[in-house]
């Protein structure tokens, strides 16, 4: 079989070329429309037959035999066919070819290649987490961090080169409460201790002390100034507050398995700022106008921002979070080259985001400026079980570090309990995995649209589409090779193997050569839950197999040939699960 006819998207060419060879009228507009089927009717599934068929008034199940009578050989070597209903073909993968497509991807780098190459060459910039400074992340700030992780892997697993920005929010009037705080109430001993912490305190403090209408306020407003103005000592201590803002930040990535590879935040933008100002206004027409004096874009054809228009610099002169993105997208797309840029916030800013792109799109065309493929990844609220935000017993939100504390907490208590006897720095160990995976897993397994509802006991849950569930497939497997005294990257296993028999195995083995397809439905609509739903089943069909077919039985082939089917499930879970940002385990 030809090593890449697993795909959906082979198949789809095959077909095309099936219909031009069997003399079809008009064969270019035959479109195959190819998807992975429900299991019981086959593999794939082609439905271009009936609407091709329909739109010349001819049976479709006669143009669906035509086309299936064309198609070569090695398709018919590897596939079975039957036509179904109004001229659908259905594909289903004999034995032979299901094994030499185990036999071919053997690697995660073979899966990689095999998988497609939808953004080779490209580089693509994911803004994401990207909090505000001077402030800890709590709970509300996990998803962006976690699900932006998992698109950057599925993008680069793809073929691009992903360059990882945390746009911190480092800039605004906070500020000058802040330092009207801090000079007046900090606590060097606090700030050596828990330097955000005590940022956050102070903030509050001279929040407080800075009421509407006070003294107070304009001084904190000169503050503000003076450090716009580049006064020194402000600055430093803007300087001071990112520092260890982003040392804090860091602490949290680690456990995440992040790493940025720049934290250019609002502030970088500050001197970026006039040129978007001067290239809305120079084209003609203006793309932006004055309106009560402050810089807007109305986009007349849309019908809310035809009198909501988007503000780009404000009354007094300021600058805001429109004028920064402006700023960022044209730095993204001259300095980083990016052919696709993608921002990862809650749905709150879908708004903000829909006109900055309506924007930029119009802007760029007005100058003639290569326009990047332009995402805003949302998700929904995370809520408690109760549907209400999640909060501490005493009402405040849950610190980001304290939930994650809490998760290996909670999975050490479930790991002690099954393994008392493990060592406790293994217990320990595995805990970390489990508990911070059940946590990006509990986000990532669901659509990122919904709001997600944050339960402990089903994310810890050792069975349902649950990071300790998959973690644990990963290591029973592992146990199996310790046990057969074998290694799951050994070829002799692929080799010595006999054909697939039992209808466990075929089951399993349809199962596995999916993957390249779910990994395409999760990369092309940037919703990592599809991944994680076929990681889900997949341990479920590996779970059916283990019941049905004992491996290790002493028939050499047999053995062989489950090992096979053991390695290569082990391959796509833990490609999976790295994939989408998660660690794995031997042992648990
Ligand atoms: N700092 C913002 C927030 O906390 C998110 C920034 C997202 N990125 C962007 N380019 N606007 O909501």
């Amino acid at each position: 079989m030809h090593a890449s006819f697993h795909l959906a998207a082979d198949l789809d060419r095959a077909l095309r070329a099936a219909a031009a060879a069997a003399g079809l009228a008009d064969a270019a507009a035959f479109a195959p429309e190819v998807r992975v089927a429900d299991p019981k009717h086959g593999d794939f599934q082609a439905n271009g037959t009936l609407g091709y068929a329909k739109a010349r008034k001819l049976n479709p199940r006669a143009v669906a035999d035509q086309i299936a009578n064309a198609l070569p050989a090695e398709v018919r070597a590897a596939f079975d066919h039957v036509i179904a209903g109004p001229g659908f073909i259905n594909f289903t993968l004999k034995p032979a070819a299901l094994l030499a497509w185990l036999n071919s991807f053997a690697t995660a780098d073979r899966l990689r290649s095999g998988a497609s190459a939808a953004h080779a060459g490209q580089t693509w910039v994911v803004d994401y987490s990207s909090p505000n400074t001077a402030k800890q992340m709590h709970v509300g700030h996990l998803r962006s961090a976690v699900i932006g992780e998992a698109i950057c892997r599925l993008l680069a697993f793809t073929g691009a080169r992903v360059i990882r920005d945390n746009h911190l929010g480092d800039w605004g009037t906070q500020f000058g409460k802040l330092i009207y705080g801090y000079k007046r109430w900090a606590d060097q001993a606090a700030l050596a201790t828990d330097a955000i912490e005590e940022l956050e305190r102070l903030y509050k403090l001279g929040n407080a002390a800075t009421p509407d209408g006070s003294p107070e306020l304009e001084e904190a407003r000169r503050e503000l100034v003076a450090l716009q103005n580049g006064d020194a000592a402000n600055v430093a201590l803007w300087q001071k507050f990112s520092e260890v803002s982003l040392a804090a930040f860091q602490q949290i990535y680690d456990r995440l398995g992040i790493r940025f590879d720049h934290n250019l935040g609002e502030s970088f933008y500050n001197d970026k700022v006039e040129r978007i100002y001067r290239e809305l206004t120079e084209t003609t027409p203006p793309l932006a106008q004055i309106s009560e004096g402050a810089l807007v874009v109305f986009h007349p054809e849309h019908p809310r921002f035809k009198t909501q228009p988007f503000l780009v610099r404000k009354a007094d002169g300021a600058s805001n979070y429109a004028s920064t993105d402006l700023a960022t997208a044209l730095y993204r797309t001259e300095h980083f080259k990016a052919d696709g840029i993608v921002v990862v916030t809650d749905f709150r800013q879908a708004d903000h985001f829909e006109q900055l792109f309506l924007t930029v799109r119009k802007w760029f065309a007005a100058k003639s400026y290569r326009l990047p493929e332009l995402h805003h990844v949302t998700f929904g609220a995370v809520t408690g079980e109760d549907g209400k935000a999640l909060k501490t017993r005493s009402g405040d939100v849950i610190k980001l570090k304290a939930l994650l504390d809490e998760a290996e907490d909670r999975a050490f208590a479930i790991v002690s309990e099954k393994n008392p006897d493990l060592p406790e720095p293994e217990r320990r160990e595995i805990a970390r995995t489990v508990g911070i995976g059940a946590v990006q897993y509990a986000d990532l397994s669901q659509n990122r649209s919904s709001n997600y509802i944050f339960s402990w006991d089903k994310m810890l849950a050792l069975d349902g589409n649950t990071a300790p569930y998959l973690l644990y497939a990963v290591a029973r497997i592992h146990s199996i090779f310790r046990k057969a005294a074998a290694s799951p990257h050994d070829p002799a296993h692929a080799a010595a193997a006999s054909g697939l028999e039992t209808a466990a195995e075929i089951l399993l083995a349809r199962k596995l050569v999916k993957f390249p397809d779910a990994l395409r439905l999760a990369t092309d609509t940037l919703r990592p839950h599809f991944l994680g739903l076929y990681l889900f089943e997949l341990a479920g069909d590996y779970s059916s197999f283990n019941n049905a077919d004992k491996v290790l039985v002493d028939e050499p082939a047999v053995r062989a040939r489950r090992l096979l089917l053991c390695a290569r499930t082990l391959l796509t879970l833990e490609t999976g699960l790295h994939l989408l940002g998660l660690r794995t385990l031997t042992r648990m």
